[in-house]
Formats: structure tokens, sequence, C-alpha cells
């Protein structure tokens, strides 16, 4: 079963508003980890926010897990971590978990154990009693992770994640990310950052609201005749997708 299907999506801000997307396309099935990867403005915040029912996309359909946007059933199956993480500064970590948690369904009776596994899996016991407010950047990201994992999501997904963190800390957030995944956890990922995507085992590449690659680092490496993802991501800007081109859209042209 696809957990995450946008299907020929295009999506503008208001009704004169330019298309953002454009008949995008893209499938990600359970259990896989995907990174979305493309540069500013390029549209991985829009599609994420289609994704959690936040916009409506203005053709094409959006599911997930199985279910069109707006969700009734699989909301609090999906944990979300928007690009700008939202945290009480003036509650402590636990505090934080615990109130995030009760808002996702977590019942009461296991909201303590389950903040506590999660300070421990993000390496945050010794500062669960600190107010977030004295966190630094890295903790303040990583505690966010926490919050979206708080009700043992089937979906993960996650906005630039690893934005404003030290490389140590970025491997560390992925290998704690692929520790999740091969649990059977779905996860999205987005970034603007070539290495970082050359971790993840299947990438999209965005480029001004289309998908104009999918596939692992390798397989796009090898399609596109070049050595890095980087490489190939200026390939394939320079001649067009992939996967062909049913991803014009004349209506733009001249931009
Ligand atoms: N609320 C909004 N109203 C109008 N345009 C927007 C809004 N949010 C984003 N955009 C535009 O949509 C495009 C894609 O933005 P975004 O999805 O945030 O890209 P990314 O997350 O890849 O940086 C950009 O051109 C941005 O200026
Ligand atoms: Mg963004």
């Amino acid at each position: 079963m696809d957990a995450v299907a946008l299907t020929n999506v295009s999506f503008r801000y208001g009704r004169k508003g330019e298309l953002i997307l454009r008949h995008l396309s893209f499938h990600a099935a359970a259990g896989e980890m995907w990174c979305l990867l493309g540069p500013s403005g390029s549209g991985k915040s829009t599609m994420i926010r289609l994704l959690m029912g936040l916009d409506i996309p203005t053709e094409g359909t959006v599911e997930v897990l199985g279910e069109r946007a707006p969700y009734r059933t699989v909301r609090p199956r999906i944990g979300y971590m928007p690009q700008d993480s939202a945290l009480y500064n003036d509650l402590t970590g636990a505090e934080n978990l615990r109130f995030f948690g009760g808002l996702a369904g977590v019942r009461r009776k296991d909201l303590g154990a389950r903040a506590r596994d999660l300070l421990e899996f993000f390496d945050l016991a010794d500062a669960a009693n600190r107010l977030v407010g004295e966190y630094s950047g890295g903790m303040q990201r990583r505690l966010s992770l926490a919050v979206a994992l708080m009700a043992d999501p089937d979906l993960l997904i996650l906005d630039e994640p690893t934005v404003g963190l030290d490389p140590r800390q970025r491997i560390r957030i992925w290998e704690q990310l692929s520790k999740l995944s091969a649990d059977g956890t779905t996860v999205l990922i987005t970034t603007h950052v070539m290495d970082e995507a050359e971790r993840c085992p299947n990438v999209a590449l965005l480029s001004d609201g289309r998908i104009i690659g999918t596939g692992s680092p390798q397989q796009i490496c090898e399609a596109a005749g070049t050595q890095s993802l980087e490489a190939a991501f200026l390939q394939l800007l320079e001649t067009g997708s992939l996967a062909g081109d049913d991803n014009n859209d004349t209506e733009e042209a001249g931009r």
C-alpha cells in the first residue's frame, strides 16, 4: 500500500497565484524512507502542507495511509514536524512531550513513560527537566522530532529537520531516522542539502514545483550518467525529467 500518494497534483496560493506545484506525482510505499531534495523555494514545504491536509490541491489528489484529506481517521497515525517547529520555551522538555503527546491522543497513563523513552532515544534525558528556552538549537530540533514521535506514528513527515544543526548532529538524526525506518515507520524528510539526501535509500528531486527524478541516489546518478547527486541534479535541470516530459506546463512558459 502507498503510505503517501500525490497524483497529478497542482497547487497555487489564491485564485490568481502562479502554479507552485505543477502536475506532480509522488508515491511512497509503506515502510520506505524517502528524502525530498530541492533548493529553497522549489515547493518542498508546500508539498508537505498538502500531504498534511493543511492546504488543498488546486488539481489532483492527495492520499495518506489510504485516506484522502481532510483526514478523519489517519491523522493520529502521522507524526509531523513543521519547518518552523513550535515548542513551549517556558515548559521543560518532558512537559512539552507530555503536552503534545496528550494532544496527539496518547493515553494519560502512558505519557510519562513514552516521554522518558524518547528523551532517552534522543539523548535528552539529562535535560528532561530543564526549560526548553535554555536548550541549544540542536536540542530543540531533537525535542521537536521526539514530539512528532510521541504517538508512535506509522508515518513520519519531517520538513527540514536538520536545518541549523552541525554535521555531527545531522548524522545522529539520520541514524535515528534510519533506525525508525528499519522498525517499519514510513519516513518522509525534506532537505536542500545534497550530501544529506545521499544518505537516504530513496530520493525525489524537486525543482520549481516539479519532480525531475526519483530513485536511489545510485539509480539517479546512473540514469543521469554522473558521479554525484549534485551533478545529477544539475544534469536533469538541463535535460529535463528522467521520467519523461509529462510535466511540461506551457501556461508558465517564459518565466
Ligand atoms: N503562503 C504563501 N503564499 C504565496 N506564496 C507562497 C506561500 N508559501 C510559499 N509560497 C511560495 O511557494 C514557493 C514554494 O515555497 P516552499 O514550498 O516553501 O518551498 P521550499 O519549502 O522548497 O523552500 C515559493 O516560491 C514561495 O515563495
Ligand atoms: Mg520549506
